[in-house]
């Protein structure tokens, strides 16, 4: 008997083992291991198996480097400063790789470009891909990391394995995933996504290193190959583009695989509400980054009596099951949330789930071992010492940001006080109503129904919203993100519109869809809504439609809450009518405007159905 402390591979000879057993692992990662080994040349394997241990050996090593820095008031719980060049999801490098065109890019009018899924050529991919990755982990170590998507074992899971050349990435990793050796036997004869990441900086590396991060911007690509169920990503070590479970794998490739299956993934939180009565409904709601899945998620009610628990609170995989009833789960393991804006007040069930094993990102710390962000101003003395994101002094009150827009924390969902018992359940949870939303400062109501599940696609193809820092735009507009997908999207919008429509066929009994918005404006630029806990009292009118009440009247764009019938109780004054207006001039430009973008955007694959949706649509309102 003996162990093996090398694996042999084709040009390089021997790689050394630092961790693992190379030998155990099934044959088909062994071949997947042994080729990027040999095409990224990295001076060693190190086999990851997801225990604490390993992660505390990992934190120690990035500790003494610099790359993280402890919070000494926290249990557990690190910064991790990048540098300041790599923030956010970079859109215009994330591509979609199929042999045909047409399976990722919609039939766009011609001269327009698609806003979804940007394909490229697999002869471009592969040209751009090989002009990066070759030799780029030389020097590094390689790990491997073995994740499920999703409760292990669960039917509705997916497994990933993914390289790495970044321990930050194996870090987050462990909480976002369900990084563990019982993975490997939960494979067994399926297939696996192949995740290749690299920050694209091989040893020796002449460019400065800037906050212990390396990276590579100029050279940044997303690259996937949905036929191959593979993500290739390089130069960032940003969570959006190096964690790849969760965006390139639970929604850009997952979509596709959904497709392929029969069932959905999509950017949606999933929370089970009870009413003082006792009856639980589950929601899945479907927001643009950085507009509120997450406080929505884990919202503490503002009526008495309520209670919300959180099942995720970013993507949700459902599925039909043989009964009809849709069923969903969320496939992650963590929250990669966004901290600024976040405070007891807003958020305290976030609050709560980041007071330990908590990997920080671009956030500021205070002298005496906390955090810091914009929206924690009132939560501490005035004259605390603060350290901003960039390493600057800071005062409460300074005229900077003092932690990036875009920095988040990157907790365990099972240290949520308000995790759901079911959240892990292998079958997921019975979703009741799915939910549309963004920023919409004027124009649209806080609330209104579809009429059925047609009109409802339509509502959720013509989602819009104000642009924030999630990815890398600058200043505001109103931005398309059509089902919340836009940046997330594996294959033809045309044809997953198409897809949606097809889920309302016998047996399935497809639930009512929703669209709200917490964000329109008085002139003053006022938010009308309270919004976060509030929220709970628009929800409690939905869950009051889903069980069938007489709440609604019929508006021109849907169902709205008749006066009176979401709950206003205890709030202060609220201006109903501003908050439910239909500007007439308003909602007329934006019907034309949405159908021009859906026929630009889709040409020939914009299913009929939808473009009826939009006329009827037009014509209701215009009888306004
Ligand atoms: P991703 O994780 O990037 O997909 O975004 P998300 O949808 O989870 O957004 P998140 O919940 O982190 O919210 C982002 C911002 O929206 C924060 O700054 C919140 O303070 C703000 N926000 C959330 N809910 C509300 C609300 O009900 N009203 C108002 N006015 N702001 C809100
Ligand atoms: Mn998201
Ligand atoms: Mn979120």
């Amino acid at each position: 008997f003996y162990e093996v402390h090398e694996i042999v591979v084709p040009h390089l000879g021997h790689v050394p083992i630092a961790k693992g057993d190379f030998h155990r692992l099934p044959k088909k990662v062994q071949k997947f291991i042994a080729y990027y080994c040999d095409l990224l040349t990295p001076r060693g394997l190190y086999i990851c198996d997801g225990t604490v241990k390993e992660a505390d050996e990992v934190v120690h090593k990035l500790l003494e480097r610099g790359t993280l820095e402890p919070l000494e008031k926290l249990d557990n719980c690190f910064i991790c400063r990048t540098d300041p060049a790599d923030v956010a999801r970079v859109e215009s490098k994330t591509w979609i790789s199929t042999k045909q065109k047409h399976d990722t890019e919609p039939d766009c009018k011609e001269g327009v470009n698609t806003i979804m899924a940007h394909w490229r050529s697999p002869e471009e991919a592969k040209k751009e891909t090989s002009e990066r990755f070759p030799g780029c982990m030389a020097g590094r170590m390689m790990y491997v990391i073995p994740f499920s998507m999703g409760p292990i074992g669960s039917p509705l899971a997916k497994v990933g394995v993914q390289l790495t050349d970044s321990n930050y990435v194996l870090l987050c990793m462990r909480v976002m995933a369900r990084v563990s050796e019982k993975v490997w036997d939960a494979l067994g004869d399926n297939d696996f996504v192949k995740c290749v990441h690299s920050m694209g900086c091989p040893r020796p590396w002449r460019k400065k290193v800037v906050n212990h991060w390396p990276c590579n911007p100029e050279k940044i690509l997303i690259a996937h190959f949905p036929e191959e169920r593979k993500v290739k990503s390089y130069g960032s070590g940003y969570g959006g583009n190096s964690l790849l479970g969760k965006k390139c794998f639970a929604l850009r490739i997952a979509s596709v695989i959904a497709r392929d299956e029969g069932w959905m993934a999509e950017h949606m939180l999933i929370m089970g509400l009870t009413d003082p009565q006792g009856r639980e409904h589950y929601l899945a709601a479907a927001f643009p980054s950085a507009c509120g899945k997450t406080n929505l998620a884990m919202i503490k009610p503002g009526l008495p009596g309520w209670k919300v628990l959180c099942v995720g609170d970013d993507i949700a995989w459902m599925k039909f099951d043989e009964t009809g009833q849709l069923f969903g789960i969320n496939p992650e393991a963590g929250f990669f949330g966004v901290a600024p804006g976040t405070n007891w007040k807003t958020n305290p069930n976030a609050m709560h789930s980041f007071q330990a094993n908590t990997v920080f990102t671009n956030i500021a710390k205070t002298e005496d071992g906390g955090y810091y962000w914009e929206g924690l101003e009132d939560e501490l003395p005035k004259d605390t010492k603060i350290t901003t994101w960039r390493g600057e002094p800071f005062k409460i009150g300074d005229p900077i940001k003092a932690a990036h827009p875009n920095s988040r924390f990157c907790c365990p969902a099972a240290q949520c006080p308000i995790i759901h018992p079911k959240w892990e359940d292998p079958k997921g949870v019975p979703i009741d109503a799915l939910i549309f939303g963004g920023r919409r400062p004027e124009g649209v109501p806080l609330v209104y129904e579809s009429f059925d599940w047609n009109h409802g696609v339509m509502v959720g193809a013509q989602l819009k919203s104000e642009t924030t820092a999630a990815a890398e735009f600058k200043g505001k507009n109103i931005m398309h993100d059509p089902m919340a997908m836009r940046p997330f999207m594996g294959y033809n919008f045309g044809h997953y519109l198409q897809h949606w429509l097809n889920l309302n066929k016998a047996p399935n009994k497809v639930p009512k869809i929703f669209h709200v918005n917490w964000f329109r404006v008085d002139k003053e630029g006022k938010f009308l809504w309270p919004g976060f806990g509030e929220n709970v009292r628009v929800l409690d009118w939905i869950c009051k439609r889903v069980r069938g009440e007489d709440v609604a009247f019929k508006s021109p764009i849907g169902y709205m809450p008749k006066k009176g019938t979401i709950n206003l109780e205890g709030l202060g004054p609220i201006d109903w009518d501003a908050l439910f207006d239909l500007p007439r001039e308003y909602w007329q430009q934006d019907c034309k405007e949405t159908q021009k973008f859906l026929e630009d955007q889709l040409g020939k694959d914009l299913p009929k159905e939808i473009l009826e949706e939009c006329k009827k649509q037009t014509e209701r309102i215009s009888k306004m």
